[in-house]
């Protein structure tokens, strides 16, 4: 290591460049000092390795999201899964000119683009990544203190042991769900931005069956535990509730994540030195998850089979984007019959006399783009945001009335196009850079590439909770049906 440290300090800049760039051996740094900086390779695969954790489980580096973007992210190398990501929906246009310096602060950039991310600007000394993955700005001292760590910032993951706090949300990577904490439950959310209020489909409300919930003694966090569940904490070793994974208890040693996934479900996985194993999903119903069949789709929970409200067999209406309000309230109607809302459970509702009411709620509001009545309970549940997928039931006194947006306001068709011409054209530059760039390259530096794979890579059982098991065999999972 000492070795490694002098040769960054003496060698001149660009020699530094081309090791970091192209060497795997510069993905062994154990730390970056002030001073770092590395650019993104063309010719770089998936993952450009920057930064290893003590393991060489974990690594921190470039990472091509697609065909067209570059992420900084924390890799699990066995898997090559991204536990944690810098910039999950703002990320740079793929192109040599992106790069990540230290000067205190960490600053993903690219020259077309400027500043991408950066931590807030901090004079640390020092980057590290720690074997549970946390990559952590140090302020070097008698006890090195840390500035920031990206434990705080998550983007779709938490990773056993990560405190997961109500200033953190998860978003899934395509940016449409969220998961928070609330003041006494744990949530997941649809997002839409335009200013629509984000609706929940999903809640754990703290059962506190272990330990109640103080008012003004702090919020709560949530962990995922190594014997397999998520606590929430108020404090340390006390948990209001306990969420039990299928695994839970058998002893099992593999790195466990959270995580929330495009299709909006949260899932539980451990790493079993092969793949990933699931073993929790906070949705286990596909007509209970946010939008199974997309926008005004329909889905069967019996046959598991998706279809359209109105009866379209080539793709549902396409009103997944626009606004009630600024269209100028042009929408036309759909009804139906046999329908219901598979989130309507943490939904808020109002109880009407009869359909008629409850249609009436929603006609001349244009934040209101659907309701749904039950003719036997009388409850009218509006809905204020996008219409998504409804679930077909066999019970008739379900009913809804649905808006349309006009089509004619649909628009996006065009945007679409000039995008896929434009990442046309940074393909075809890319390639000439890349073919322009392959001298440059040949210009290896040696380096050893020494990954040391520890059992189950290296997740350390952490202490057992002394949680007795009667206790979680009261506990019922919130993965009710919803029928
Ligand atoms: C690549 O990912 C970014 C977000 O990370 C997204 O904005 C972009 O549309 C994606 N491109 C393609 C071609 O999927
Ligand atoms: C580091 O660079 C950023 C962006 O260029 C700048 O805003 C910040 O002030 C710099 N920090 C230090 C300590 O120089
Ligand atoms: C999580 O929070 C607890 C209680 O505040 C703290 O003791 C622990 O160090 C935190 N863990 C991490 C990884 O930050
Ligand atoms: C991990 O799971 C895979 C697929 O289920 C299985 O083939 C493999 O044997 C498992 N590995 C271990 C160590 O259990
Ligand atoms: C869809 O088809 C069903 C059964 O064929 C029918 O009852 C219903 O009215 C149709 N809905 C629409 C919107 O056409
Ligand atoms: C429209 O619906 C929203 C959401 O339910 C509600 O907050 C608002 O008061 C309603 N507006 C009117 C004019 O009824
Ligand atoms: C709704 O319920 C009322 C009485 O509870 C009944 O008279 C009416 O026929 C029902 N309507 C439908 C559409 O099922
Ligand atoms: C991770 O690091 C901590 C402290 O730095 C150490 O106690 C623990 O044993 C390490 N775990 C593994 C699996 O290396």
């Amino acid at each position: 290591m000492e070795k490694q440290k002098n040769l960054f300090a003496f060698l001149p800049l660009l020699i530094v460049y081309l090791c970091l760039e192209s060497s795997p051996a510069a993905g062994q740094s154990q730390w970056l000092d002030v001073g770092f900086t590395a650019d993104a390779e063309e010719s770089g695969g998936q993952f450009q390795p920057l930064l290893s954790d003590p393991t060489g489980i974990f690594s921190m580096g470039f990472l091509r999201v697609n065909s067209s973007n570059l992420d900084i992210a924390v890799v699990h190398l066995p898997s090559s899964f991204p536990v944690w990501r810098a910039s999950p929906s703002d990320s740079a246009e793929a192109s040599s000119s992106a790069s990540l310096s230290f000067n205190g602060s960490l600053i993903f950039s690219g020259i077309k683009t400027g500043v991408i991310w950066s931590t807030p600007v901090t004079a640390g000394d020092r980057v590290v990544l720690l074997n549970s993955s946390n990559l952590q700005i140090l302020k070097l001292g008698e006890t090195n203190s840390v500035l920031w760590q990206s434990f705080d910032f998550p983007a779709n993951t938490i990773v056993q042991n990560q405190n997961f706090t109500s200033a953190a949300a998860l978003f899934s990577p395509n940016q449409r769900y969220s998961m928070k904490l609330g003041s006494d439950y744990l949530a997941l959310f649809m997002e839409f931005g335009r200013g629509i209020e984000e609706p929940m489909y999903w809640k754990r409300t703290a059962l506190q069956s272990k330990n109640l919930i103080i008012a003004g003694d702090g919020p709560l966090y949530a962990r995922v535990e190594t014997p397999g569940f998520i606590g929430l904490y108020q404090k340390e070793n006390a948990p209001v509730d306990v969420v039990p994974f299928d695994s839970f208890g058998r002893g099992i040693p593999g790195f466990r994540r959270l995580t929330l996934e495009d299709d909006g479900n949260v899932r539980g996985y451990y790493w079993n030195g092969t793949v990933w194993d699931s073993d929790y999903a906070a949705i286990t119903g596909l007509c209970e998850l946010p939008s199974p069949c997309g926008a005004y789709g329909l889905c069967n929970a019996e046959t598991g089979r998706c279809g359209c409200l109105d009866n379209r067999s080539n793709g549902c209406f396409p009103s997944d984007s626009g606004d009630l309000c600024r269209s100028g309230d042009e929408f036309s109607v759909l009804r139906s019959k046999g329908v219901d809302l598979g989130n309507k459970e943490v939904l808020s509702f109002v109880k009407v006399g009869n359909y008629v009411e409850c249609e009436q709620l929603c006609v001349k509001n244009c934040s209101c783009w659907a309701a749904v009545y039950n003719n036997g309970s009388g409850y009218c549940y509006p809905v204020n945001y996008p219409v998504q997928t409804v679930v077909a039931v066999g019970d008739e006194q379900k009913m809804g009335y649905f808006k349309l947006r006009s089509a004619k306001n649909d628009g996006g068709g065009g945007d679409k196009r000039k995008r896929t011409e434009k990442a046309l054209l940074i393909v075809g530059v890319v390639a000439a850079a890349a073919v322009a760039g392959v001298g440059v390259y040949r210009l290896r530096c040696a380096g050893r590439w020494r990954r040391r794979r520890e059992s189950l890579d290296g997740a350390a059982p952490g202490p057992y909770k002394d949680l007795n098991s009667g206790s979680f065999r009261s506990i019922e999972l919130v993965d009710s049906f919803r029928k």
